[in-house]
């Protein structure tokens, strides 16, 4: 039995570790005023649509003040909300509603940085002895070491003649958490939106939390671009600037202060390889972050091997009381579509495991509709980082897989064929509506039983009445036939059992089961002891 740290009783079985998460990047979901930007009061009117998908829980990117050079990831002030989102009476009316349909509500904390025009800051660039001069990171010389974003991260300040550091852009500077005021105002920050009822909150690129106390210098490593198990790039390891041992434990204090109000949600960006970010999730007291995203999936490769590997590793890692999340795109990546090359069929499959296999599926806005990436300018990209880049030409980054223009994967959610998509009212959205809005919209998927979103809100809804799905174990299954993918799960007595074909034809092959819960295709059928599993076919089993 676990308890939180007023002595009361959880349920051996949290409510964080079984929901379903939808990600709604707020600028792009809709528009209810029409400025051509998306807004909180736009989120309330489509909370009937949320919930009938069936998701559970909402993650909202940060709609807190801010001057939007990284588009609400360089906060001015934490509670407050950005004048083109809405209110802090909107975000409290959200929550209610939310909280009236017994659904959940995550917020985006960005706790590493603030903007540069917080007050915070402000205050501590005016000189060298104000009461927040140490509050950021301050150097009279630069050591080594560079910002996630590629370059020094260090950036003068003629006010005080010194330099502060910036793990990620300029203009996002890095609060001093060896400070205990500083920790203590963001905990604050923290508490006042627990006292005003949200369920949790991921936590914007954690690992990044805590420096080196004695800013040593980075040592040399051969990589040059980062990767997701790995953060070391541009020639140095990022030995001394993530990953630090004081991050795993504020990982703890942070947990310490959610679970004063109950089971609250905890997910964290960090990176570095499954069993390093594993140590964010705490010990084997388990009294760390709920959850951490592990992005090495996000790369996947379409096979039955690369998932049977995974999920190998997942189990591993994440072993109960331990639960892995699965995601496949957010608001940084490419759309999984995209890396599907648009093929519904196999993102039908790919939503099938995500949303069968033992874990918290994390899914995108527009990833239910099979919306891809749009293919934008860098020289009029909204999102600063491809300004950096814009001398190499776009054919390296398209090699790579890289989304450098984020704008690419933050295109307005398509809700019908009509004008914007049904976005928004403006002339002018605040980025284009993706091309293939006619084809790929809710309006139409509604129509069509077949279509990624009705699959997938079917898949919900099973994952709903199936106990086994929601919190059963997972074994996976030994000889299947080639590029075939299976697994079982379990609780108690139920067990069900999961069948994924990542090829084109036709496979055939004995099972146990005795009958079909789920036929993604409709084409694959049970006879006897003898299944057979269309092209892309999937079945979910008893
Ligand atoms: C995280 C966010 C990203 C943001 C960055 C800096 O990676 O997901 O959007 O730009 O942190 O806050």
């Amino acid at each position: 039995m676990l308890y939180n740290n007023k002595g009361d009783k959880l349920t051996s079985f949290p409510w964080f570790h079984k929901t379903t998460i939808y990600q709604i990047y707020p600028r792009s979901f809709h528009d209810s005023n029409g400025d051509g930007i998306g807004d909180l009061p736009g989120i309330l009117q489509k909370l009937d649509y949320i919930q009938s998908l069936g998701f559970e829980t909402l993650w909202i990117s940060p709609f807190f003040a801010s001057p939007q050079a990284d588009f609400g990831y360089d906060i001015s002030d934490y509670t407050s909300i950005a004048p083109e989102y809405g209110t802090v009476q909107d975000a409290l009316a959200l929550i209610e509603e939310v909280h009236r349909r017994g659904m959940k509500i995550v917020l985006d904390m960005v706790m590493n940085h603030t903007s540069i025009e917080h007050a915070w800051f402000q205050e501590s660039r005016s000189s060298r002895d104000n009461p927040k001069a140490d509050w950021y990171l301050w150097r009279d010389q630069p050591n080594n070491w560079m910002s996630v974003t590629g370059g020094s991260g260090w950036h003068y300040a003629k006010e005080r003649g010194q330099y502060f550091w910036a793990s990620f852009l300029p203009f996002q500077p890095d609060l001093n958490y060896h400070n205990p005021k500083v920790k203590q105002a963001m905990l604050d920050v923290v508490r006042f939106w627990l006292d005003r009822g949200v369920d949790g909150f991921r936590l914007d690129i954690f690992n990044y939390i805590f420096k080196d106390a004695g800013f040593r210098d980075n040592p040399f490593s051969f990589k040059l671009l980062p990767s997701e198990d790995d953060s070391s790039s541009f020639f140095q390891q990022a030995k001394y600037t993530v990953n630090q041992p004081e991050s795993f434990e504020f990982a703890r204090e942070f947990r310490a202060v959610c679970d004063e109000y109950g089971e609250k949600l905890s997910i964290g960006e960090v990176s570095g390889g499954s069993q390093t970010i594993r140590r964010f999730l705490g010990g084997e007291e388990n009294d760390g972050l709920t959850l951490v995203f592990d992005f090495g999936m996000m790369n996947f490769k379409f096979t039955a091997n690369y998932f049977r590997n995974l999920i190998r590793e997942m189990e591993l890692q994440y072993r109960s009381p331990f639960m892995p999340v699965y995601v496949f795109s957010n608001h940084d990546k490419r759309r999984s579509m995209s890396n599907l090359g648009g093929d519904v069929r196999k993102a039908r499959l790919l939503h099938t495991l995500q949303l069968t296999v033992r874990g918290v599926p994390c899914m995108y806005y527009g990833e239910e509709l099979g919306m891809t990436d749009a293919r934008l300018p860098f020289k009029t990209a909204l999102d600063p980082i491809p300004h950096k880049y814009k001398y190499i030409p776009r054919f390296v980054f398209d090699t790579l897989r890289l989304a450098i223009n984020r704008d690419e994967v933050r295109t307005p959610m398509q809700w019908d064929g009509e004008r914007n998509a049904g976005f928004s009212m403006a002339n002018q959205t605040w980025l284009p509506v993706h091309n293939d809005y006619k084809r790929v919209n809710v309006e139409e998927e509604q129509q069509d039983a077949q279509s990624l979103l009705n699959t997938i809100r079917s898949l919900l809804k099973i994952r709903g009445q199936e106990r086994a799905l929601e919190e059963g174990d997972l074994i996976l299954l030994d000889e299947l036939p080639e590029n075939v993918l299976g697994y079982t799960r379990g609780i108690e007595e139920e067990r069900v059992i999961i069948l994924l074909n990542f090829e084109d034809h036709e496979k055939r092959f004995p099972t146990d089961a005795t009958g079909v819960v789920f036929n993604l295709t409709g084409a694959s059928r049970l006879n006897g002891k003898m299944v057979t599993l269309a092209g892309y076919g999937a079945m979910i089993m008893k």
